[in-house]
Protein backbone atom coordinates (compact mmCIF):
# COMPACT_ATOMS: atom_id res chain seq x y z
CA UNK A 1 0.00 0.00 0.00
CA UNK A 2 3.06 2.37 1.01
CA UNK A 3 4.77 1.85 -1.96
CA UNK A 4 1.40 2.57 -4.51
CA UNK A 5 0.86 5.40 -2.20
CA UNK A 6 4.84 6.60 -3.07
CA UNK A 7 4.45 5.45 -6.68
CA UNK A 8 1.17 7.30 -7.30
CA UNK A 9 2.21 10.83 -5.63
CA UNK A 10 5.61 10.63 -7.90
CA UNK A 11 3.53 10.93 -11.08
CA UNK A 12 1.62 13.24 -9.93
CA UNK A 13 4.26 15.75 -8.81
CA UNK A 14 6.58 14.90 -11.98
CA UNK A 15 2.71 15.44 -14.34
CA UNK A 16 2.38 18.51 -12.15
CA UNK A 17 6.06 20.22 -11.86
CA UNK A 18 6.50 19.76 -15.00
CA UNK A 19 3.51 21.87 -16.01
CA UNK A 20 3.85 24.34 -13.42
CA UNK A 21 7.48 24.83 -12.14
CA UNK A 22 9.30 26.53 -14.98
CA UNK A 23 9.70 30.41 -13.74
CA UNK A 24 8.51 32.51 -16.11
CA UNK A 25 9.43 35.85 -17.59
CA UNK A 26 6.43 37.84 -17.23
CA UNK A 27 5.69 40.60 -14.91
CA UNK A 28 3.73 41.00 -11.37
CA UNK A 29 1.04 43.45 -12.15
CA UNK A 30 1.87 47.48 -11.19
CA UNK A 31 -0.29 47.33 -8.46
CA UNK A 32 1.13 44.19 -6.70
CA UNK A 33 2.64 45.08 -3.25
CA UNK A 34 5.39 43.38 -1.45
CA UNK A 35 6.46 42.82 1.78
CA UNK A 36 7.76 40.90 4.86
CA UNK A 37 6.80 39.95 8.34
CA UNK A 38 7.28 38.87 11.90
CA UNK A 39 5.26 38.66 15.15
CA UNK A 40 6.02 40.48 18.63
CA UNK A 41 6.86 37.12 20.55
CA UNK A 42 9.38 36.04 17.69
CA UNK A 43 11.34 39.18 17.38
CA UNK A 44 10.99 41.65 19.75
CA UNK A 45 12.73 40.30 23.33
CA UNK A 46 11.88 42.71 26.20
CA UNK A 47 9.49 40.13 27.83
CA UNK A 48 9.47 42.38 30.64
CA UNK A 49 10.56 45.68 30.10
CA UNK A 50 8.57 49.48 30.63
CA UNK A 51 5.75 47.16 32.03
CA UNK A 52 5.01 44.99 29.79
CA UNK A 53 2.94 42.22 31.32
CA UNK A 54 3.64 38.29 30.78
CA UNK A 55 2.47 36.52 28.28
CA UNK A 56 1.25 33.22 27.94
CA UNK A 57 4.32 32.12 25.44
CA UNK A 58 6.61 33.71 28.30
CA UNK A 59 5.16 31.52 30.75
CA UNK A 60 5.08 28.25 28.46
CA UNK A 61 8.85 28.52 27.78
CA UNK A 62 9.74 29.51 31.03
CA UNK A 63 7.55 26.86 32.70
CA UNK A 64 8.24 23.88 30.36
CA UNK A 65 11.98 24.78 28.54
CA UNK A 66 12.18 20.87 27.99
CA UNK A 67 9.40 21.76 25.57
CA UNK A 68 11.50 24.06 23.33
CA UNK A 69 14.48 22.90 21.07
CA UNK A 70 17.70 24.18 23.63
CA UNK A 71 15.35 25.50 26.07
CA UNK A 72 15.38 28.83 24.11
CA UNK A 73 12.75 31.55 24.73
CA UNK A 74 11.79 34.93 23.43
CA UNK A 75 13.47 37.23 26.15
CA UNK A 76 15.39 39.09 24.26
CA UNK A 77 14.64 36.82 20.48
CA UNK A 78 16.15 39.59 18.10
CA UNK A 79 15.76 42.34 20.71
CA UNK A 80 13.45 44.46 17.76
CA UNK A 81 12.14 46.14 21.20
CA UNK A 82 15.21 48.25 21.11
CA UNK A 83 16.53 47.69 17.63
CA UNK A 84 13.23 48.28 15.43
CA UNK A 85 14.64 51.51 13.90
CA UNK A 86 17.66 48.96 12.39
CA UNK A 87 14.37 46.57 10.90
CA UNK A 88 12.86 49.74 9.48
CA UNK A 89 16.34 50.43 7.64
CA UNK A 90 16.22 46.73 6.53
CA UNK A 91 12.46 47.16 4.96
CA UNK A 92 13.66 50.12 3.40
CA UNK A 93 16.71 48.41 1.84
CA UNK A 94 14.65 45.71 0.17
CA UNK A 95 12.14 48.07 -0.87
CA UNK A 96 8.98 46.79 0.88
CA UNK A 97 5.84 48.69 0.54
CA UNK A 98 4.42 47.36 3.80
CA UNK A 99 5.61 45.50 7.09
CA UNK A 100 3.64 43.01 8.59
CA UNK A 101 3.88 42.79 12.11
CA UNK A 102 1.91 41.98 15.73
CA UNK A 103 1.33 43.98 18.55
CA UNK A 104 1.94 41.86 21.53
CA UNK A 105 -1.50 42.43 23.87
CA UNK A 106 0.45 42.39 26.56
CA UNK A 107 2.66 44.81 26.16
CA UNK A 108 0.24 47.26 25.80
CA UNK A 109 -2.18 45.66 28.30
CA UNK A 110 -0.15 43.90 30.57
CA UNK A 111 -3.41 42.71 32.52
CA UNK A 112 -5.40 42.23 29.28
CA UNK A 113 -8.15 44.86 30.45
CA UNK A 114 -8.52 47.65 28.73
CA UNK A 115 -8.62 50.36 31.47
CA UNK A 116 -5.02 49.23 32.87
CA UNK A 117 -3.09 51.04 29.53
CA UNK A 118 0.74 50.88 29.72
CA UNK A 119 1.95 53.82 27.97
CA UNK A 120 5.32 52.40 27.14
CA UNK A 121 3.99 49.48 24.92
CA UNK A 122 1.73 52.09 23.30
CA UNK A 123 5.06 54.16 22.28
CA UNK A 124 7.04 51.33 21.30
CA UNK A 125 4.49 50.78 18.37
CA UNK A 126 3.58 53.99 17.82
CA UNK A 127 7.41 54.58 17.18
CA UNK A 128 7.65 52.08 15.02
CA UNK A 129 4.54 53.07 13.15
CA UNK A 130 5.61 56.26 12.51
CA UNK A 131 9.36 55.02 11.36
CA UNK A 132 7.60 52.77 8.86
CA UNK A 133 5.46 55.98 7.42
CA UNK A 134 8.39 57.98 7.13
CA UNK A 135 10.39 55.86 4.75
CA UNK A 136 6.92 54.76 3.08
CA UNK A 137 6.50 51.43 3.82
CA UNK A 138 2.71 50.92 4.90
CA UNK A 139 1.73 49.09 8.61
CA UNK A 140 0.11 45.65 7.92
CA UNK A 141 -0.67 44.93 11.66
CA UNK A 142 -1.89 41.60 13.06
CA UNK A 143 -3.60 41.83 16.88
CA UNK A 144 -3.35 38.26 17.75
CA UNK A 145 -0.08 36.66 16.76
CA UNK A 146 -0.33 33.63 19.81
CA UNK A 147 0.93 35.43 22.48
CA UNK A 148 -2.37 35.89 25.12
CA UNK A 149 -1.64 37.87 28.28
CA UNK A 150 -1.49 35.41 30.94
CA UNK A 151 -3.90 36.77 33.06
CA UNK A 152 -6.41 35.85 30.54
CA UNK A 153 -4.06 32.48 29.95
CA UNK A 154 -5.37 32.12 33.99
CA UNK A 155 -9.06 32.44 33.36
CA UNK A 156 -9.40 29.96 30.92
CA UNK A 157 -7.74 31.27 27.70
CA UNK A 158 -9.96 31.04 24.65
CA UNK A 159 -11.71 28.59 25.34
CA UNK A 160 -13.81 30.65 27.78
CA UNK A 161 -15.42 31.89 24.76
CA UNK A 162 -18.02 34.94 26.59
CA UNK A 163 -15.15 36.31 28.94
CA UNK A 164 -12.08 36.34 26.03
CA UNK A 165 -14.52 37.70 22.62
CA UNK A 166 -14.94 40.71 24.85
CA UNK A 167 -11.70 41.20 26.51
CA UNK A 168 -10.63 40.87 22.56
CA UNK A 169 -13.57 43.68 21.41
CA UNK A 170 -11.87 45.86 23.79
CA UNK A 171 -8.62 45.49 22.52
CA UNK A 172 -9.65 45.80 19.10
CA UNK A 173 -10.93 48.81 19.67
CA UNK A 174 -8.30 50.49 21.63
CA UNK A 175 -5.76 49.64 19.15
CA UNK A 176 -7.82 51.02 15.86
CA UNK A 177 -8.42 54.01 17.93
CA UNK A 178 -4.65 54.35 19.22
CA UNK A 179 -2.85 53.36 15.62
CA UNK A 180 -5.91 53.61 13.08
CA UNK A 181 -5.08 56.92 11.26
CA UNK A 182 -1.91 55.51 10.50
CA UNK A 183 -2.71 51.58 9.91
CA UNK A 184 -5.01 50.83 7.12
CA UNK A 185 -4.25 47.26 7.42
CA UNK A 186 -5.75 45.05 9.97
CA UNK A 187 -5.35 41.72 10.34
CA UNK A 188 -7.30 40.14 13.89
CA UNK A 189 -5.80 36.55 13.94
CA UNK A 190 -2.99 34.71 12.98
CA UNK A 191 -3.74 31.23 11.99
CA UNK A 192 -5.04 31.29 14.65
CA UNK A 193 -5.82 27.07 14.13
CA UNK A 194 -2.22 26.94 15.68
CA UNK A 195 -3.27 28.37 19.14
CA UNK A 196 -6.68 25.84 19.31
CA UNK A 197 -5.20 22.86 17.65
CA UNK A 198 -1.63 22.61 19.31
CA UNK A 199 -2.52 25.17 21.96
CA UNK A 200 -5.68 23.29 23.80
CA UNK A 201 -6.03 20.31 21.47
CA UNK A 202 -2.48 18.44 21.50
CA UNK A 203 -1.19 20.71 23.81
CA UNK A 204 2.09 21.39 22.71
CA UNK A 205 2.11 24.83 22.03
CA UNK A 206 0.79 27.20 24.65
CA UNK A 207 -0.73 26.93 27.04
CA UNK A 208 0.12 23.68 26.55
CA UNK A 209 -4.15 21.90 27.65
CA UNK A 210 -5.03 18.78 26.21
CA UNK A 211 -8.17 18.89 25.65
CA UNK A 212 -8.14 17.35 21.64
CA UNK A 213 -11.15 18.04 19.89
CA UNK A 214 -13.62 19.52 22.55
CA UNK A 215 -11.10 22.81 24.12
CA UNK A 216 -9.83 23.31 20.61
CA UNK A 217 -13.57 23.34 19.15
CA UNK A 218 -14.28 25.66 21.82
CA UNK A 219 -11.46 28.02 20.84
CA UNK A 220 -12.20 27.92 17.28
CA UNK A 221 -15.53 29.29 18.01
CA UNK A 222 -14.32 32.06 20.22
CA UNK A 223 -12.23 32.92 17.70
CA UNK A 224 -14.40 33.35 14.92
CA UNK A 225 -16.91 35.67 16.77
CA UNK A 226 -14.04 37.39 18.14
CA UNK A 227 -12.76 37.98 14.40
CA UNK A 228 -16.27 39.18 13.90
CA UNK A 229 -16.86 41.29 16.76
CA UNK A 230 -14.13 43.43 16.02
CA UNK A 231 -14.63 43.98 12.48
CA UNK A 232 -18.26 45.18 12.98
CA UNK A 233 -16.43 47.61 15.35
CA UNK A 234 -13.83 49.13 13.04
CA UNK A 235 -17.20 49.08 10.40
CA UNK A 236 -19.43 50.52 12.64
CA UNK A 237 -16.41 53.30 14.86
CA UNK A 238 -13.77 53.53 12.51
CA UNK A 239 -13.85 52.90 9.05
CA UNK A 240 -15.94 56.12 8.01
CA UNK A 241 -13.15 57.93 9.71
CA UNK A 242 -10.40 55.76 9.15
CA UNK A 243 -11.11 53.85 6.00
CA UNK A 244 -9.15 50.93 6.14
CA UNK A 245 -9.22 47.25 5.71
CA UNK A 246 -10.11 44.44 7.92
CA UNK A 247 -9.06 40.54 7.73
CA UNK A 248 -8.65 37.18 9.44
CA UNK A 249 -5.34 35.18 8.78
CA UNK A 250 -5.64 31.95 7.69
CA UNK A 251 -3.27 28.91 6.83
CA UNK A 252 -3.17 26.00 4.85
CA UNK A 253 -0.99 23.11 2.80
CA UNK A 254 -2.72 22.65 -0.57
CA UNK A 255 -3.64 18.76 -0.19
CA UNK A 256 -3.51 17.08 -3.39
CA UNK A 257 -5.91 13.70 -3.77
CA UNK A 258 -3.35 10.56 -4.01
CA UNK A 259 -4.98 10.00 -7.38
CA UNK A 260 -8.15 10.58 -9.76
CA UNK A 261 -10.28 8.54 -8.05
CA UNK A 262 -13.92 10.24 -6.58
CA UNK A 263 -12.59 8.54 -3.39
CA UNK A 264 -9.36 10.25 -2.82
CA UNK A 265 -10.97 13.75 -4.08
CA UNK A 266 -13.48 13.37 -1.45
CA UNK A 267 -10.90 12.47 0.87
CA UNK A 268 -8.43 15.54 -0.27
CA UNK A 269 -11.71 18.06 -0.09
CA UNK A 270 -12.53 16.56 3.09
CA UNK A 271 -9.25 17.61 5.00
CA UNK A 272 -9.31 20.81 3.35
CA UNK A 273 -12.34 21.68 4.81
CA UNK A 274 -11.14 20.61 8.11
CA UNK A 275 -8.07 22.47 8.04
CA UNK A 276 -8.83 25.74 6.37
CA UNK A 277 -12.74 25.41 6.02
CA UNK A 278 -12.78 25.13 10.25
CA UNK A 279 -11.62 28.66 9.75
CA UNK A 280 -12.55 30.33 6.65
CA UNK A 281 -15.61 29.10 5.49
CA UNK A 282 -17.59 31.43 8.43
CA UNK A 283 -16.38 34.76 7.06
CA UNK A 284 -15.28 33.88 3.49
CA UNK A 285 -17.67 31.78 2.08
CA UNK A 286 -21.10 33.06 0.97
CA UNK A 287 -22.83 30.52 3.48
CA UNK A 288 -20.88 31.31 5.89
CA UNK A 289 -21.15 28.53 9.51
CA UNK A 290 -18.81 26.20 9.75
CA UNK A 291 -18.31 23.48 6.90
CA UNK A 292 -20.92 21.24 6.14
CA UNK A 293 -19.06 18.06 6.18
CA UNK A 294 -17.23 19.17 9.68
CA UNK A 295 -21.06 19.92 11.00
CA UNK A 296 -22.30 16.64 10.20
CA UNK A 297 -19.31 14.18 10.91
CA UNK A 298 -18.52 16.04 14.39
CA UNK A 299 -22.11 15.24 15.63
CA UNK A 300 -21.68 11.69 14.35
CA UNK A 301 -18.77 10.54 15.74
CA UNK A 302 -19.90 12.46 19.35
CA UNK A 303 -23.22 10.68 18.93
CA UNK A 304 -20.95 7.71 19.42
CA UNK A 305 -18.27 9.04 21.88
CA UNK A 306 -21.53 9.02 24.12
CA UNK A 307 -21.43 13.00 24.32
CA UNK A 308 -25.48 14.40 24.70
CA UNK A 309 -24.52 17.38 22.16
CA UNK A 310 -21.74 17.81 19.28
CA UNK A 311 -18.39 18.52 20.49
CA UNK A 312 -18.42 20.91 17.53
CA UNK A 313 -20.00 24.28 18.98
CA UNK A 314 -23.29 25.71 16.69
CA UNK A 315 -24.15 29.08 15.68
CA UNK A 316 -27.38 30.56 15.79
CA UNK A 317 -28.44 31.69 12.56
CA UNK A 318 -27.82 35.15 14.01
CA UNK A 319 -24.09 34.42 14.73
CA UNK A 320 -23.85 33.15 11.17
CA UNK A 321 -24.61 36.24 9.34
CA UNK A 322 -22.99 38.16 11.89
CA UNK A 323 -19.92 36.62 11.12
CA UNK A 324 -20.65 35.75 7.43
CA UNK A 325 -18.28 38.49 4.81
CA UNK A 326 -16.48 39.87 7.81
CA UNK A 327 -13.32 40.65 5.53
CA UNK A 328 -12.27 43.25 3.25
CA UNK A 329 -9.55 40.72 1.79
CA UNK A 330 -8.62 37.27 1.86
CA UNK A 331 -5.08 36.65 3.96
CA UNK A 332 -3.69 33.86 3.00
CA UNK A 333 -0.76 32.05 4.70
CA UNK A 334 0.39 28.80 2.89
CA UNK A 335 3.89 26.58 2.71
CA UNK A 336 3.71 23.50 1.32
CA UNK A 337 1.12 20.72 0.17
CA UNK A 338 0.18 17.52 1.46
CA UNK A 339 -0.93 14.22 -0.26
CA UNK A 340 -4.48 12.91 0.89
CA UNK A 341 -5.58 9.30 0.49
CA UNK A 342 -9.50 8.11 1.00
CA UNK A 343 -9.61 6.48 4.09
CA UNK A 344 -12.87 6.60 6.81
CA UNK A 345 -12.04 4.25 9.46
CA UNK A 346 -13.84 5.87 12.18
CA UNK A 347 -12.31 3.41 15.41
CA UNK A 348 -8.86 4.44 14.96
CA UNK A 349 -6.79 7.02 16.35
CA UNK A 350 -8.39 8.48 19.33
CA UNK A 351 -11.43 10.79 19.63
CA UNK A 352 -10.70 14.75 18.49
CA UNK A 353 -9.49 16.15 15.76
CA UNK A 354 -7.44 14.00 13.25
CA UNK A 355 -10.49 11.00 14.26
CA UNK A 356 -13.00 13.26 13.40
CA UNK A 357 -10.96 13.55 9.71
CA UNK A 358 -9.70 10.08 9.74
CA UNK A 359 -7.99 10.45 6.44
CA UNK A 360 -4.57 9.06 5.44
CA UNK A 361 -1.54 12.15 4.83
CA UNK A 362 1.58 12.17 4.31
CA UNK A 363 4.72 14.29 2.11
CA UNK A 364 6.20 13.08 -0.90
CA UNK A 365 9.98 11.74 0.16
CA UNK A 366 11.26 12.86 -3.73
CA UNK A 367 9.84 16.75 -2.68
CA UNK A 368 12.98 18.73 -1.23
CA UNK A 369 13.27 19.54 2.07
CA UNK A 370 14.08 22.64 4.11
CA UNK A 371 15.06 23.04 8.25
CA UNK A 372 11.23 21.59 9.37
CA UNK A 373 10.21 18.69 8.87
CA UNK A 374 6.78 19.83 8.01
CA UNK A 375 7.99 21.74 5.19
CA UNK A 376 8.65 20.52 1.48
CA UNK A 377 9.29 22.60 -1.43
CA UNK A 378 6.09 22.26 -3.84
CA UNK A 379 5.58 25.37 -5.35
CA UNK A 380 2.99 23.65 -7.83
CA UNK A 381 0.51 23.21 -4.74
CA UNK A 382 0.34 27.11 -4.05
CA UNK A 383 -1.25 27.58 -7.55
CA UNK A 384 -3.74 25.07 -7.15
CA UNK A 385 -4.38 26.14 -3.80
CA UNK A 386 -5.15 29.60 -5.18
CA UNK A 387 -7.55 28.13 -7.64
CA UNK A 388 -9.27 26.31 -5.29
CA UNK A 389 -9.70 29.48 -2.86
CA UNK A 390 -10.86 31.38 -5.98
CA UNK A 391 -13.79 28.94 -6.84
CA UNK A 392 -14.56 28.09 -3.16
CA UNK A 393 -15.04 31.51 -1.97
CA UNK A 394 -16.19 33.72 -4.82
CA UNK A 395 -13.48 35.21 -5.91
CA UNK A 396 -11.50 37.18 -3.40
CA UNK A 397 -8.81 39.28 -3.34
CA UNK A 398 -6.20 37.59 -1.84
CA UNK A 399 -3.21 38.64 -0.24
CA UNK A 400 -0.74 36.58 0.85
CA UNK A 401 0.56 37.37 4.15
CA UNK A 402 3.05 35.03 4.73
CA UNK A 403 5.28 32.59 2.37
CA UNK A 404 8.67 31.01 2.97
CA UNK A 405 11.37 28.44 3.43
CA UNK A 406 13.27 27.42 6.43
CA UNK A 407 17.39 26.50 6.49
CA UNK A 408 20.31 26.92 9.34
CA UNK A 409 21.04 30.27 8.44
CA UNK A 410 23.37 30.31 5.92
CA UNK A 411 24.42 34.02 4.16
CA UNK A 412 24.34 32.05 0.98
CA UNK A 413 20.85 30.17 0.73
CA UNK A 414 20.11 29.08 -2.33
CA UNK A 415 17.05 26.82 -0.86
CA UNK A 416 15.50 29.78 -0.32
CA UNK A 417 16.09 32.22 -3.23
CA UNK A 418 15.22 28.80 -5.17
CA UNK A 419 11.77 28.63 -3.18
CA UNK A 420 10.96 32.71 -3.94
CA UNK A 421 12.12 31.88 -7.38
CA UNK A 422 9.44 28.55 -7.85
CA UNK A 423 6.37 29.94 -5.44
CA UNK A 424 6.13 33.49 -7.24
CA UNK A 425 6.53 32.06 -10.42
CA UNK A 426 3.00 29.73 -9.46
CA UNK A 427 1.58 33.04 -8.18
CA UNK A 428 2.43 35.00 -11.02
CA UNK A 429 0.84 31.99 -12.94
CA UNK A 430 -1.89 31.85 -10.79
CA UNK A 431 -2.90 35.91 -11.56
CA UNK A 432 -1.78 36.01 -15.50
CA UNK A 433 -3.00 32.63 -16.56
CA UNK A 434 -5.82 31.54 -14.16
CA UNK A 435 -7.02 35.03 -13.47
CA UNK A 436 -6.85 34.85 -9.62
CA UNK A 437 -7.01 38.03 -7.72
CA UNK A 438 -3.92 37.87 -5.90
CA UNK A 439 -2.48 41.05 -5.23
CA UNK A 440 -0.16 41.40 -2.65
CA UNK A 441 3.06 39.00 -0.95
CA UNK A 442 4.75 38.61 2.33
CA UNK A 443 8.00 36.90 2.81
CA UNK A 444 8.34 35.17 5.93
CA UNK A 445 10.44 36.46 7.25
CA UNK A 446 12.27 39.69 7.46
CA UNK A 447 14.77 37.64 9.85
CA UNK A 448 15.47 35.07 11.49
CA UNK A 449 13.74 34.50 14.65
CA UNK A 450 12.50 32.23 17.34
CA UNK A 451 10.39 29.84 16.00
CA UNK A 452 8.33 28.47 18.45
CA UNK A 453 8.89 24.88 19.44
CA UNK A 454 12.05 24.78 17.67
CA UNK A 455 13.78 27.47 19.08
CA UNK A 456 16.64 29.04 17.16
CA UNK A 457 17.08 26.18 15.22
CA UNK A 458 15.16 26.97 12.22
CA UNK A 459 16.10 29.83 9.98
CA UNK A 460 13.34 31.49 8.00
CA UNK A 461 14.81 34.91 7.54
CA UNK A 462 16.05 37.38 5.14
CA UNK A 463 18.33 38.47 7.30
CA UNK A 464 20.69 36.70 9.85
CA UNK A 465 20.75 37.21 13.41
CA UNK A 466 24.01 36.94 15.43
CA UNK A 467 21.93 35.32 18.27
CA UNK A 468 25.43 34.34 19.84
CA UNK A 469 26.45 38.55 20.14
CA UNK A 470 24.10 40.50 22.63
CA UNK A 471 23.99 43.26 20.11
CA UNK A 472 21.73 41.07 17.72
CA UNK A 473 23.21 42.01 14.60
CA UNK A 474 21.43 42.19 11.30
CA UNK A 475 23.14 40.87 7.57
CA UNK A 476 21.26 40.51 4.56
CA UNK A 477 21.80 36.75 2.84
CA UNK A 478 21.53 36.04 -1.07
CA UNK A 479 17.99 35.73 -0.59
CA UNK A 480 17.09 39.68 0.41
CA UNK A 481 18.77 40.43 -2.51
CA UNK A 482 17.12 38.06 -4.78
CA UNK A 483 13.80 39.52 -3.14
CA UNK A 484 14.97 43.49 -3.54
CA UNK A 485 15.50 42.66 -7.28
CA UNK A 486 12.15 41.15 -7.74
CA UNK A 487 10.27 43.83 -5.96
CA UNK A 488 11.98 46.66 -7.84
CA UNK A 489 11.83 44.97 -11.57
CA UNK A 490 8.28 42.90 -10.75
CA UNK A 491 10.05 39.87 -12.47
CA UNK A 492 11.65 36.72 -11.45
CA UNK A 493 14.21 36.28 -13.90
CA UNK A 494 16.59 38.48 -15.18
C1 LIG B 1 3.45 30.50 10.56
C2 LIG B 1 3.45 31.51 11.68
O1 LIG B 1 2.53 32.53 11.49
C3 LIG B 1 4.83 32.03 12.04
O2 LIG B 1 4.76 32.53 13.34
C4 LIG B 1 5.86 30.94 11.86
O3 LIG B 1 7.11 31.33 12.31
C5 LIG B 1 5.93 30.57 10.39
N1 LIG B 1 4.64 30.15 9.92
C6 LIG B 1 6.95 29.49 10.07
O4 LIG B 1 6.65 28.34 10.76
Amino acid sequence: MKLKNILLSFLVQVTLSTTFSEPINKKFPKNFIWGTATASYQVEGGWQDDGKGESNWDHFTHTYPDHIANGDNGDIACDSYHKYLEDVELLKDLGANFYRFSLSWSRILPTGNADEVNQAGVDYYKNLISALKSNGIEPFVTLFHWDLPQALEDQGGWPNTDLLVEKFADYARLAFSLFGDDVKNWMTFNEAKQTCQLGYGYGVFAPGVNSDGIDSYKCAHTVLKSHARAYHIYDEEFRPTQNGRVSMVVDTDWFEPASDSDQDKEAAERKIQFNFGWYANAIYHPDGNYPQVMIDRIAERSQREGFEQSRLPAFTPEEVNYIKGTYDFFALNTYTTTMVQWSDDWEIGTPGYDADISVTTWQDSSWNSSASGWLKVVPWGTRKLLNWIDQTYNHPEIVITENGFSDHGELEDGGRVNYYLEYLSNILQAILDDGVNVTGYTAWSLMDNFEWLSGYTEKFGLHQVDFGNPDRPRTAKSSAEYYKKVISTRCLVD
